[in-house]
């Protein structure tokens, strides 16, 4: 079995840089041929300064994203489009309104859908992440149950963008941020296990202490459906971004 690479950085500063500068080469090269970037994008706390480098690209550097396609990786079900917490509000708030991607590019799954007309959503997602060409690149970070997107344990390796229960350590994650648990959504849409591994390339960032016996069982224990990044392991170019304190398990 390959594992993917490990790369350990001192803090998370240079960890994003690096991994900014990747995807503003991949951006590049493909305007450079009249072609577009299709990006598979994550929240939290974890890809904030990943965000913030982008945007910095962007206005510093001249990065342009006119050019993108992207693609969230999830969304809470039963928010309002526009209530902070929902991962829509978050992706506006933490990049797109730093960049020039064109608003008609970007791809989000909606949490405010009838429950009736979700299976339809999750299938157009999907069709239109085909349609792209497929991810290039999808960014991800690991929840403490080691779900990535919110694949929680049980996901199968195959599974495609659907509606799912969230855990009940997801829930409690997440209290704080929407003031109390009994105001998290007990249920979200995610794209699946299978949809996150098709594409051709993947990083997994994980900055925290507490993350390093998930990051462990993750990237060191058996490939299994109790810890979804496990399935990474058998993927061929994912690369995990770690600080210390996250590798200090390994
Ligand atoms: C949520 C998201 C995941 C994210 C995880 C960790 O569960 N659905 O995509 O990786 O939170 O978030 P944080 O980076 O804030 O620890």
């Amino acid at each position: 079995m390959s594992f993917p690479t490990i790369r350990v950085f001192d803090s998370p500063g240079p960890a994003v840089r690096e991994l900014a500068r990747e995807v503003g080469e991949l951006i590049r090269s493909r305007a450079a041929v009249g072609r577009q970037a299709v990006l598979g994008l994550a929240t939290g706390n974890t890809p904030r300064p990943f965000y913030q480098e982008l945007g910095r690209l962007h206005r510093e550097e001249g990065l342009s994203f006119a050019n993108v396609i992207s693609f969230n990786l999830d969304e809470y079900l039963g928010l309002a489009d526009a209530h902070p917490e929902s991962y829509r509000s978050f992706m506006h708030r933490e990049l797109f309104e730093h960049i020039d991607l064109p608003a008609q590019n970007i791809n989000l799954l909606s949490g405010s859908l009838p429950e009736a007309d979700i299976p339809a959503h999750c299938a157009a997602y999907e069709s239109s992440i085909r349609a792209a060409g497929g991810l290039d690149f999808q960014l991800l970070g690991i929840g403490s149950n080691g779900h990535i997107g919110f694949n929680e344990p049980g996901s199968s390796k195959d599974s495609r963008t659907r509606l799912i229960h969230l855990d009940r350590l997801t829930r409690r994650d997440a209290a704080a941020s929407f003031g109390g648990l009994d105001q998290v959504p007990s249920q979200a849409i995610t794209m699946g296990c299978g949809t996150i591994l098709e594409a051709r390339r993947i990083a997994l960032l994980v900055w925290s202490e507490k993350k390093a016996a998930i990051v462990r069982d993750a990237i060191r224990g058996p490939v299994t459906n109790q810890v979804c990044a496990s399935f990474l392991q058998e993927h061929p170019n994912t690369e995990f971004y770690l600080d210390r304190e996250a590798a200090a398990a390994l």
